[in-house]
């Protein structure tokens, strides 16, 4: 018997001895949370009596605010923390913003405060919303006459629009509602494929319920109304509606956030001239314009500042991933989402990126911190969201590839992590004090804190 095979049959029969034979539950989701506590410490981890104390550690002490979040999702049976930060000294369009960020990686609000503290200096950050499009369709399968489709749909198209007026009308009072219905053939990518494509502005809400409700409305009359058209044969109007589902991919919901300087006024240390400095930035972000691996990671960096603050403020940070990483790839090749340059000698930065968020609805009524988040930023309407977010994602990135030309990333990096390794360590205060002094003038890799670390205690 070879070595691994060996291995991995005293690994089975080590789990074997630790984890009992689990049967499936039934009605897991009807059992109380103290029930669903108990049964998977009881299942699923060796000391349940340590498991249901950590869980309940982490339970709110106000049962208000706890019943609040046990509600948020199916099966809850604690929380899970993120820390949330606050990056000051962000001018924004000549105002100043307090940047509220829920994360969990240890430089990036650091990060983010430098780089707005540098910013501030030089004119701070301008804005633009560039679109405030949402994207919705309904797939569906047609075989038959393209032609009778097109005439079924013109005809169809106000008795769509009428039929969803109940789910528009308030929507409508609001500046918002559907802005067109289009019908796209598709059927060069898959047989039988269409669409309705249809677009809506959903001004403060981010629209996903908005959005999906009407798209359902218009399908099943689309197939209601196919159903009764004479022009059609029995086959044509059998139209099969496969989904009905918003796109996160919203290249018409953009926003622009640029910042600007003389080249001279650079200086971000002793070591590098203003010059070197900007012409490395443009040049480095020129490498993440052609270099698929470097433009994810260089992508990653600006992803840092957006999703803590789409966090804090309560939005979905999977969609906005989701659509900013198509948008990257919107030439067919997955690029950079900021730009840099140097023309007459200024310095500009800049990012243009998808962004749909809301102010109201979804989570930004129901969570306290979310709540204070938007407070904080002063309650801002969705676009004026759109061009904060755009904006901590720019100072990311601009902190980012900062340090990744001139320091190199870890010196910042680690000096933001040696408070968690010695908390990983047990150091007390005053260690912690005695090693954070340490570090400030040598290089803190991990097996550096290790042993200045174990060199204190003995
Ligand atoms: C780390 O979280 C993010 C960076 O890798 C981004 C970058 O490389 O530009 C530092």
């Amino acid at each position: 018997m070879s070595i691994t095979r060996l291995f991995r049959v005293y690994t089975y029969l080590y789990r074997q001895t630790r984890y009992p034979m689990i049967s499936p539950i039934e009605g897991f989701s009807k059992l109380t949370k103290e029930e669903k506590v108990d049964w998977i410490s009881e299942k699923y981890t060796q000391n349940k009596n340590a498991s249901k104390a950590l869980l309940k550690t982490y339970w709110n002490t106000d049962a208000g605010v706890q019943k609040l979040h046990d509600e948020f999702i199916e099966n809850t049976i604690s929380n899970y923390y993120l820390p949330l930060g606050v990056a000051p000294n962000f001018l924004i369009n000549d105002k100043l913003y307090a940047l509220p960020m829920a994360i969990e990686e240890s430089s990036v609000v650091a990060a983010a405060s430098k780089a707005a503290k540098f910013w501030l200096e030089r004119g701070g950050f301008k804005t633009k919303v560039l679109g405030t499009e949402k994207v919705g369709q309904v797939h569906f399968m047609f075989t038959g006459d393209t032609g009778k489709l097109r005439s079924f749909f013109q005809k169809v198209k106000p008795k769509l629009l009428q039929s969803a007026s109940s789910i528009t009308k308030n929507m409508e009072k609001r500046g918002g509602g559907v802005t067109d219905i289009v019908l796209r053939d598709q059927s060069d990518l898959l047989d039988n494929y269409f669409q309705l494509h249809c677009t809506f502005e959903t001004r403060d809400a981010m629209g996903a319920n908005f959005i999906n409700s009407c798209l359902e409305q218009f399908a099943s009359t689309f197939k209601e109304e196919a159903k009764a058209y004479t022009d059609f044969t029995e086959a044509e109007k059998d139209i099969e509606i496969v989904m009905s589902i918003l796109s996160n991919y919203v290249p018409d919901c953009l926003v622009r956030a640029e910042v600007s300087c003389p080249v001279k006024e650079l200086l971000v240390s002793d070591s590098i001239s203003a010059q070197e400095f900007a012409q490395k930035m443009v040049r480095a972000v020129a490498i993440a314009k052609v270099e698929p691996h470097r433009a994810v990671t260089h992508n990653k960096g600006i992803m840092n500042g957006i999703d803590a603050v789409i966090l804090a403020t309560g939005n979905d940070f999977r969609a906005v991933e989701a659509g900013m990483h198509a948008y990257a790839a919107r030439n067919g090749r997955y690029s950079s989402l900021t730009d840099a340059a140097v023309e007459n000698g200024i310095f500009s930065f800049s990012i243009e990126i998808p962004l749909a968020l809301g102010t109201v609805g979804g989570l930004t009524s129901l969570h306290p911190l979310v709540q204070w988040s938007l407070e904080v930023l002063q309650h801002p309407s969705a676009e004026e969201l759109m061009q904060i977010v755009a904006v901590a994602g720019l100072a990311q990135n601009f902190a980012a590839v900062r340090s990744l030309v001139t320091t190199g990333i870890q010196e910042g990096h680690m000096k933001m992590h040696l408070l968690n390794i010695l908390n990983q360590l047990g150091a007390t205060n005053t260690e912690k004090k005695t090693l954070i002094e340490h570090f400030k003038k040598n290089t803190a890799t991990h097996s550096a804190v290790v042993d200045a670390f174990e060199k204190l205690r003995n």
